[in-house]
C-alpha cells in the first residue's frame, strides 16, 4: 500500500500541495485529475522522490520513503512522465531494457522476449522500431514506448502522467483497453494522471479530484457520481454524467420505496379489498420478516379468487424480480424480456425493498432531463 500522509509542498512562498493524504491499496487503479497546475505531477514526483515534501511523509508498504535510497525506490516504480522522457542517445530497445538489465533478475534473452511481447501489445512492430532512436518516432509512438518501458521494469507500482494525451482518439481508446486488461491481469498499483474525465471513469477504481493543491474528493467512481462533496466536484464531473452511465443508476434509486405488501396469511377477500383501497393491480406477498415470497395480480384474483381462501394459494411463487443493486440496463433488460410493466425489488437478503413501475422509471428519468434543460438555460 502507498500511504501519502499530510503532505505539503511549498516552493518559496507558493503552496503547491496543501496537506494531501491518500491511501492507495495494492493492485488498485487510482486516477488523479484536476485543473492544470493543481499539483498532480508534483504528487507523482513526490512518490518517486524526484522532489522532497516540505511536510508529511509517504509510506510504501509501511516504510517511509524518506529513508529509502531514491535509486532503489525508482527501480521498483515505473514512471511514464508527461513529456515522455526517453533517453535520446539510446535506441528504443536500450531505453526499454535499461532497468530490467540493471535489476539483473532475468537474463538478456528473457528480457528481450518480454520487450518484444510488450511492443506487440502496444501495436508497434519490434523489428521496425527497436533499433531506432526516439527522435525517429512520432510523439504518439514515443508515448507508447514510454508505457512499454514502465511495464518492462516489472515494478509493482506504476506512475503515469497523462500517458495518452498525445494520442489520436482511436489509439487512445485501444491503449486504454490494453492498460485496463493489463491491470486486471497483473494487478499492478497504478497512479494515473489525466485531464480527461471520460478516461478517468473508464479506468479508475478510485478517483482523486484536486484543486489548488488540495484534495477535493478521493472516492470510488460510483460515490463521486452519486455524492459529489461540493460544487467544484459536481461541475468537474458534469451533472449529466451519471445519466450517461446508466450502469451507475441502481434499482434502489428508481424504485417506489413503500410498495403495498401483504402477508401470505391474508384471505383472498382481504387481498381484493387492499387492492381496491390502494388502487393497485398487484400485491407483493411477504412473510412476517418481510422476506419476499411472491406476487398476486388482480387477474389471478379474478380468475381463481373465489374458489381459494388464502392469497398464498394463488400467488405466483416464482415471480420475476430484480435486486436493489441491479442497474438500469439490467432492469430494463428484465422488463423487456419478461414483457412486464413493473418489477419488485429485493435485497440480496431476500427482503422486499421496493417496486419499479413504468411511471417510477419515467418520473426519475424526466426529473433528470428537466434538470439538464434548466442547466442548459442557466
Ligand atoms: N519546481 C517548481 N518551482 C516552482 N513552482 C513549481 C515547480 N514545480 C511546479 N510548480 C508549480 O506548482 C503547481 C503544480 O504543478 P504541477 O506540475 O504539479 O501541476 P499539474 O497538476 O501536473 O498540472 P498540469 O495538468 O498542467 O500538468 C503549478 O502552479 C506549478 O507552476
Ligand atoms: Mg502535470
Amino acid at each position: 500500500m502507498i500511504e501519502i500522509k499530510n503532505i505539503s509542498k511549498k516552493v518559496g512562498k507558493k503552496t503547491i500541495l496543501d496537506d494531501v493524504s491518500l491511501k492507495i491499496e495494492d493492485g488498485s487503479f487510482v486516477v488523479l485529475i484536476g485543473p492544470s497546475g493543481c499539483g498532480k505531477t508534483t504528487t507523482l514526483k513526490l512518490i518517486n522522490k524526484l522532489i522532497e515534501p516540505t511536510k508529511g511523509e509517504i509510506f510504501i508498504n509501511g516504510t517511509p520513503i524518506s529513508k529509502e535510497s531514491p535509486i532503489k525506490l525508482r527501480r521498483n516504480i515505473g514512471y511514464v512522465i508527461q513529456s515522455i522522457g526517453l533517453f535520446p542517445h539510446m535506441t528504443i530497445k536500450e531505453n526499454i531494457e535499461l532497468i530490467p538489465k540493471l535489476k539483473k533478475q532475468k537474463n538478456d534473452e528473457e528480457i528481450e522476449e518480454k520487450t518484444i511481447e510488450l511492443m506487440n501489445m502496444v501495436g508497434l512492430d519490434p523489428k521496425e522500431f527497436l533499433d531506432k532512436y526516439p527522435s525517429e518516432l512520432s510523439g504518439g509512438q514515443q508515448q507508447r514506448i514510454g508505457l512499454v518501458r514502465a511495464i518492462a521494469t516489472d515494478a509493482e507500482i506504476i506512475l503515469m502522467d497523462e500517458p495518452f494525451s498525445a494520442l489520436d482518439p482511436i489509439t487512445r481508446t485501444q491503449l486504454q483497453e490494453w492498460l485496463y486488461s493489463l491491470q486486471e491481469e497483473l494487478k499492478k498499483t497504478i497512479i494515473f494522471v489525466t485531464h480527461d474525465m471520460d478516461e478517468a471513469l473508464k479506468l479508475a477504481d478510485k478517483i482523486c479530484i484536486m484543486k489548488d493543491g488540495k484534495v477535493q474528493q478521493y472516492d470510488t467512481v460510483e460515490n463521486l457520481l452519486r455524492n459529489p462533496v461540493n460544487e467544484f466536484v459536481k461541475n468537474f464531473i458534469g451533472s449529466d454524467r451519471l445519466w450517461n452511465a446508466p450502469e451507475y443508476i441502481k434499482a434502489r434509486d428508481i424504485m417506489i420505496k413503500n410498495p403495498i405488501s401483504v402477508k401470505r396469511s391474508r384471505t383472498v377477500i382481504q387481498g381484493m379489498e387492499i387492492m381496491r383501497t390502494n388502487k393497485v393491480d398487484s400485491l407483493l406477498v411477504v412473510d412476517k420478516d418481510e422476506n419476499f415470497l411472491g406476487i398476486v395480480t388482480i387477474k389471478e384474483l379474478r380468475r381463481n379468487g373465489i374458489q381459494n381462501h388464502y392469497l398464498s394459494e394463488i400467488m405466483n411463487n416464482e415471480p420475476v424480480f430484480v435486486y436493489d443493486d441491479n442497474n438500469l440496463v439490467e432492469i430494463l433488460e428484465v422488463m423487456n424480456r419478461e414483457g412486464i410493466g413493473h418489477v419488485p425489488v429485493v435485497t440480496r437478503y431476500n427482503k422486499l425493498a421496493g417496486l419499479i413501475t413504468r411511471s417510477s422509471l419515467l418520473s426519475v428519468l424526466s426529473e433528470q432531463f428537466l434538470e439538464m434543460e434548466v442547466s442548459v438555460l442557466d
